[in-house]
């Protein structure tokens, strides 16, 4: 694992974009060959997408062969909701950048079938060829997309009934009345993340810092099923300052000591330079 610490939400923002943008460079993307890549919603990635746009106005990343996969979606909330992650995807990201909305992959979660709507979405991932980077944020429960705590650590994706603490935490999306929040989702599974090439988890803010301290210094566990990708071989973990409060002074020290090795893997380098530098790197984990 790595655990890049950087010192405040914005600064974590500016990494994750850049190191979106270094993945997909590198990668080298075309008409036979789509970057995948798994996404969040919520408020954590918000700024991460605003300078994902942000690159893309100033032409250094473009997602025309970049296929993507949201990790969830209520269930029975209209498409156009405000609160639905499709606005939210559409409004904060795909409608300002160049992908094929063909290639923007959503969850419905008003499917007549749901369970057929899961299958299907498992079946889109591989015939995509699986995910590259897997990106995600938690709840301060330290759940991924909508695993609540207990669900199976080899998961797939599936109907959720949300925990309270999710519906509470979400009601501040639906007019802080819990009787707005849907109280169940569609999810992809902790295995579904796991599945992926690389998986990128952002965590912010001081209430989720024992969720962070849960996820990385205490053992692999179904009530906290961010901690799976403990087993993860390419598990890179961004958070705030705020986050570490819960974390042991050692842990803080040796990572950031490594902050010279993180940022090499977003610096600009001359292409040839840059592909055997995330090569090298990525044996690092
Ligand atoms: C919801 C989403 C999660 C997200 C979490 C945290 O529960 N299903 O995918 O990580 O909210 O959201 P926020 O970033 O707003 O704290």
């Amino acid at each position: 694992m790595r655990l890049v610490i950087l010192d405040d939400v914005n600064a974590v923002a500016e990494w994750a974009a850049k190191y979106v943008r270094r993945r997909i460079l590198d990668f080298a993307p075309g008409p036979d060959k789509y970057f995948t890549l798994g996404l969040p919603t919520g408020s954590t990635p918000l700024g991460m997408y605003r300078k994902l746009i942000e690159f893309h106005r100033q032409g250094t990343i473009s997602f025309k062969y970049v296929k993507t996969f949201n990790m969830d979606e209520y269930v029975g909330l209209p498409r156009d909701h405000p609160e639905s992650y499709h606005s939210f995807m559409f409004n904060n990201f795909f409608k300002h950048i160049d992908i094929n909305p063909q290639n923007a992959h959503i969850l419905n979660g008003n499917a007549p079938n749901l369970i057929e709507e899961c299958e299907h979405f498992e079946m889109a991932i591989k015939e995509a060829g699986g995910i590259e980077l897997f990106i995600g944020g938690i709840g301060p429960d330290g759940h991924i997309a909508f695993n609540e705590p207990g669900s199976s650590l080899v998961s797939r994706t599936r109907v959720k009934t949300l925990a309270q603490e999710t519906i509470i935490a979400n009601a501040r999306f639906f007019d802080n009345d819990l009787k707005k929040v849907p109280t169940m989702a569609l999810t992809v599974g902790v295995g579904t993340v796991m599945d992926a090439r690389e998986v990128l988890i952002l965590i912010t803010g001081a209430h989720k810092a024992f969720a962070l301290y849960k996820a990385i210094e205490e053992g692999v566990n179904h009530m906290w099923t961010v901690s799976a990708f403990q087993m993860h071989p390419c598990f890179l973990c961004l958070c705030d300052e705020d986050a570490t409060m819960e974390l042991r002074v050692k842990t803080v020290k040796y990572f950031k000591g490594l902050s010279h090795v993180h940022n090499q893997l977003v610096a600009d380098h001359r292409p040839g330079e840059e592909l055997s530098l995330s090569k090298q790197l990525s044996t690092e984990g």
